[in-house]
């Protein structure tokens, strides 16, 4: 199995006859993404993505990433939110915590931007490039994101600056929406090459896109193994039986937890490579699920790091957490504790052990520790660190979440709390168009 569930952790939470009442319900809620009835069912194309993707765009997309390889030493992938935490996690998945710095000659370098107004940010990104040879792969969905666009016009015009209107043209690559938006007029007047995010796609289920799969397969990330573990994924949805479904169970467990008053879920890994990947979690749970004053609140810790800091507060604080822990079963490292003549800092104990049985025992430990100080924690662990493993991954919470979106009866494809802060914005930095909404801001009391 590719990614399965361990709940030995809520032995002392969770009962039999808890699981078999929510268990309908989660049927239920998963009936309506795989039939399509739920609330705005039209933005539920991800899920058919792994059976039902675009193959033509698929090979540009190919062809693109080695045209990008071959021409460039660094990629700017600019976007924020959805538009970019898939790729920066599946990068960081696939080819550890310092991409950045084993630059192959073969696979460039790939920093983010537009994700930040920091100056500061985006000044020290301008430095880095320097003289390399770069290209830009813009994405937003809507084409209007502040934070993308002024980082787009930055970029850009570095790019013009050093290669000149045409080359710079052809090192722009636009992932966005296939009819509107100011990007897409730009791309088409500009004759940019361009992908598109499908109409039934929202940002934070977009990594299976062109939003994900360029800056993945630019980096070397095997894009069709990606897309046939969420295939496998996707084949386990209609294995009904609820039992081997981990995907729902996973679904069930957090809302039972929930319905407890155990409002906060922390997803816990001991990789740091793995930081993005809850990065990239907590945007996809917490868009989805936290709204009309509802939804379980998602956080994250990398361990053992964090148990020197937040270990405390999980251990004996406020009782209303969760945790869900990721492991990979096989390490991709067989680094030892080397043997020493000398035992002056006391780890004969520890010599010729494998720094991954440490790492996993401290896991067991903590589990341990933390179960009994009342914290139920689930495990989610992974076969491996391959493209295969992190498809099926994507598509399982993915498909997990927004199940559980349904069954708190919220529609989990819209994000209205975020668009009130993209549109006040627009407002109080004089967008033309939003002039009333500005005149009652400056208004308002607050
Ligand atoms: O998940 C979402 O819909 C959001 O987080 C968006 O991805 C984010 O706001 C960026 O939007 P856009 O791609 O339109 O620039």
């Amino acid at each position: 199995k590719q990614v399965s569930l361990d709940i030995s952790g809520l032995q002392h939470f969770v009962s039999e006859q808890e699981l078999d009442e929510i268990q309908p319900m989660v049927q239920t809620a998963r009936n309506l993404l795989v039939q399509g009835t739920g609330v705005d069912a039209q933005m539920n194309e991800w899920a058919k993505l792994p059976a039902n993707y675009d193959h033509v765009e698929f090979d540009r997309i190919k062809a693109a990433a080695k045209q990008i390889a071959e021409n460039s030493q660094i990629l700017i992938v600019i976007g924020i939110g959805g538009s970019y935490l898939g790729s920066k996690m599946a990068i960081d998945f696939l080819h550890g915590s310092f991409y950045n710095h084993s630059f192959d000659g073969k696979h460039p370098q790939i920093f983010f931007a537009g994700n930040t107004l920091s100056p500061t940010y985006t000044q020290d990104l301008l430095n880095i490039i320097g003289d390399w040879d770069f290209s830009i792969n813009v994405i937003s969905k809507s084409g209007t994101t502040t934070e993308p666009a002024m980082a787009f016009r930055i970029f850009k015009q570095k790019l013009i600056e050093k290669y000149g209107i045409d080359e710079a043209y052809q090192r722009i690559y636009v992932t966005t929406d296939a009819h509107k938006g100011a990007l897409l007029e730009e791309a088409r007047q500009n004759d940019y090459e361009t992908f598109t995010i499908p109409d039934g796609v929202g940002g934070r289920y977009s990594v299976l896109t062109a939003v994900g799969l360029l800056p993945i397969a630019t980096s070397g990330g095997n894009i069709d193994q990606l897309m046939q573990g969420a295939m496998l994924a996707y084949n386990d949805l209609y294995d009904t039986d609820f039992g081997n479904n981990d995907m729902l169970k996973y679904a069930a467990y957090r809302n039972i937890l929930y319905r407890k008053g155990i409002t906060n879920e922390i997803l816990e890994s001991y990789e740091p490579h793995m930081r993005y990947l809850a990065e990239w979690w907590k945007q996809l749970a917490g868009e989805t699920e936290g709204k009309d004053h509802k939804g379980i609140y998602p956080s994250s810790t990398i361990f053992s790091t964090d148990l020197h800091s937040l270990g405390q507060y999980i251990q004996e604080g406020m009782r209303n957490l969760m945790e869900t822990v990721i492991e990979v079963d096989s390490s991709q490292s067989d680094l030892y504790i080397p043997r020493s003549r000398e035992n002056l800092d006391g780890l004969r104990y520890l010599e010729a052990v494998s720094m991954d049985d440490v790492n996993k025992t401290a896991r067991e430990a903590v589990a341990l520790a933390h179960s009994s100080g009342g914290v139920p924690n689930m495990l989610i662990t992974l076969k491996d660190n391959s493209a295969t493993t992190l498809g099926y991954l994507i598509y399982f919470f993915e498909f997990a979440i927004a199940t559980s979106g349904y069954l708190n009866g919220i529609n989990p494809f819209n994000q209205p709390g975020v668009e009130d802060y993209k549109r006040n914005m627009f407002a109080l930095l004089g967008k033309p168009g939003y002039e009333d909404l500005r005149d009652s801001i400056k208004k308002s009391p607050h």
